[in-house]
């Protein structure tokens, strides 16, 4: 009998995409169900874009009614098939008929609504999950549900942390405004007199795991541990780090469909996508120069305010760099500032485009991460795939997918730095750009980089063994 796993988030590609997380609720089903070991399935809330864009596939199922304080809310019932991957989605127009999925000042309610409306739909559904696979703060009260009302015999639960920064904070005024809850469970919900859906998943989850190893250490330390840490100290034993990996079918760089000339290895087909991409972004054409590269959200967490303190005396060398991205104000000014000042040599596009981020991906030399943290990050693996050195600071998943390249053996495919420092991070570029100009060493670089790979295959079957140990493992008490 395969397994049933049913996993809760707040986006999912290709549906709705804010960040990496939707990559992982987009690709990581897939690559489980491929073994045959489990049946994974998906639910989500009803957003407004998957209205707009699927809505010819939707297919209603049921309602179930949710009480959110003294409101009774509908919450409807529907799904689609995708790929072979069966999903759900919880319709409320009140709640989810919005332009974009968070942002708003109800966003705790509108989670803790759809927390409910998942453990409600659990009895009408046809699909009886064995775990309940929740992923960051949006769906940690759907594991804090699933344990207290009891309603969901011996299903196990799995929370997944994603980024510990965000924690879903609301004013203990929530627990009487929004929860009929008696007071024995308030506990298990609160941290520092506030509540914290991110809290309520650790506490109550048989398992908790995050997205790589190292940051999964990192968590438990004051530094990275956003004040959690003491939680995650406390429960060690069950916090497993499992490193994400990316669907190499979609990042491919020999058949991606938004290039114009496709490649397997770095070469001379490479290099014609650097040369349109510096004529797209009006860099001065020339195949030989090294292009560095930023694909990002524009956030503190991405190592900005490094990038500012040295971006110009960078642009002194013979280089040019490449960035593209939106977020914050700060970040953005800057960075146009920048661009003005160093015309032919830095292009800024600021906004999300996919096809001019692979056009980017496959034309650069190198690919800058220098993050404040990163629990894990795809855009080193993505880079890797086009065969696009990283260099990245020695963070999370940062650190346990790019090997810093080591002159006296030729290991390694990459560059890396150790602390949040300015003047580390231009080091280490202009070292990399020393490398780039030695050929031998160059090209037992990318030699490495060709030979990287982070498909899903050996996390999806990390994630099995978890999934399979949960039976045996009852766990008796809680912190
Ligand atoms: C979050 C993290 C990122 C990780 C992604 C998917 O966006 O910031 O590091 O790769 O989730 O797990």
């Amino acid at each position: 009998m395969r397994k049933k796993v049913l996993f809760v988030a707040s986006e999912c590609t290709p549906f709705v995409k804010t960040g990496g997380l939707a990559d992982v609720v987009g690709s990581l089903p897939q690559a489980l169900s491929k073994n045959g070991k489990m049946e994974v399935r998906v639910i989500l809330p009803l957003h407004q874009k998957i209205i707009a864009d699927w809505q010819d596939q939707l297919n209603g199922v049921a309602s179930v009614y949710v009480q959110v304080g003294w409101r009774k809310q509908e919450a409807r019932l529907y799904q689609l098939t995708h790929q072979g991957i069966h999903y759900y989605f919880i319709g409320n127009d009140y709640y989810f008929a919005r332009n974009t999925i968070y942002g708003y000042y109800d966003d705790g309610e509108r989670y803790i609504f759809f927390c409910q409306a998942v453990i409600e739909a659990l009895s009408v559904l046809d699909f009886h999950p064995d775990i309940l696979h929740a992923h960051d703060w949006q769906a940690g009260l759907a594991v804090a549900f699933a344990k207290i009302s009891n309603r969901v015999n011996n299903m196990k639960t799995v929370f997944t942390i994603h980024n510990i920064k965000y924690q879903g904070i609301m004013p203990k005024d929530a627990f009487q405004d929004l929860f009929n809850l008696s007071s024995e469970h308030i506990s298990g919900l609160e941290w520092n007199g506030l509540l914290n859906c991110m809290k309520s998943g650790i506490f109550h989850a048989d398992k908790i795991t995050t997205v790589s190893p190292t940051y999964a250490e990192e968590i438990k330390t004051p530094y990275y541990g956003e004040g959690l840490y003491p939680m995650l100290a406390a429960r060690q034993d069950d916090v497993i780090g499992i490193i994400n990996g990316i669907n190499l079918d979609e990042y491919n760089p020999t058949t991606d469909p938004h290039l114009s000339s496709n490649y397997t290895y770095s070469g001379i087909n490479k290099k014609k996508n650097k040369e349109l991409i510096q004529r797209k972004l009006g860099l001065s054409v020339d195949p030989e120069k090294p292009v560095y590269a930023m694909i990002t959200r524009l956030v503190e967490q991405k190592g900005l305010h490094l990038v500012n303190a040295i971006i110009d005396e960078f642009l002194h060398e013979d280089i040019q760099f490449v960035v593209l991205g939106a977020g914050n104000y700060e970040f953005e000014h800057f960075l146009y500032h920048a661009a003005e000042r160093n015309k032919h040599k830095l292009a800024v596009y600021l906004g999300f485009d996919e096809a001019l981020a692979r056009q980017i991906y496959a034309a650069s030399d190198f690919f800058v991460m220098p993050s404040l943290f990163e629990p894990c990050g795809l855009a080193q693996l993505i880079a890797l795939q086009y065969k696009t050195v990283p260099i990245v600071r020695e963070t999370g998943g940062l650190k346990d997918t790019v090997t810093p390249f080591d002159e006296t053996n030729g290991s390694g495919n990459g560059f890396s730095f150790s602390n949040y420092n300015a003047h580390e991070l231009l080091h280490i570029l202009k070292y990399s750009l020393d490398i780039y100009h030695t050929p031998d060493k160059w090209s037992s670089l990318l030699e490495n980089v060709n030979k990287s790979n982070f498909s899903w295959n050996d996390s999806a079957h990390e994630y099995t063994n978890l999934y399979l140990s949960l039976d045996k493992n009852e766990r008796l008490c809680r912190p």
